[in-house]
């Protein structure tokens, strides 16, 4: 008889918790960089750009929220700490001074890491049947999708 050791990782509610953990994790972190960056950005652009940085900090702090409640709806532990986020994000914070084309350029990187995390995440939901976390990372990465065309037209013409 053969004895099947349990693997962890193809454990389907693990691989699911470990994917939306991530998300959460690099969406908190890109809260609190358009956060910095509309406290931080200078320049002819400042309004808007103020402005946008603003309407991103807000947008992502609720889909932390639903993130972190669709961990809690799945029976786990939603993970709360900026030290935790920083060992499972693929997104870094931001230091020092950076000039608006800078933030910009950063902030549309972050969108596309983030779009393209939260399709991992679709994809993984997908695989083992749960469709609420599918909508709900789908529906995310539509909205870093346009966010991170808004940011690349900026550095455009
Ligand atoms: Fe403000």
């Amino acid at each position: 008889m053969v004895q099947v050791v349990a693997n962890i990782s193809s454990n389907p509610q693990h691989e699911i918790i470990e994917s939306l953990t991530r998300s959460l994790a690099e969406t908190s972190i890109v809260t609190m960089k358009a956060q910095n960056f509309h406290w931080n950005i200078t320049g002819m652009t400042f309004g808007p750009l103020h402005a946008l940085f603003q309407e991103i900090y807000e947008d992502h702090f609720e889909a932390q929220d639903k993130l972190a409640e669709r961990i809690k709806a799945l029976d786990a532990h939603a993970e709360g700490s900026y030290s935790e986020y920083l060992k499972r994000s693929r997104i870094e914070e931001s230091e020092g001074h950076l000039s608006d084309k800078e933030m910009i350029g950063a902030m549309r990187t972050d969108q596309e890491q983030l779009s393209h995390s939260l399709r991992v995440l679709a994809t993984i939901a997908d695989k083992h049947g749960d469709m609420v976390t599918n909508d709900l990372a789908i529906q995310r990465a539509d909205h870093h999708d346009k966010l991170a065309w808004i940011l690349r037209a900026h550095l455009k013409g």
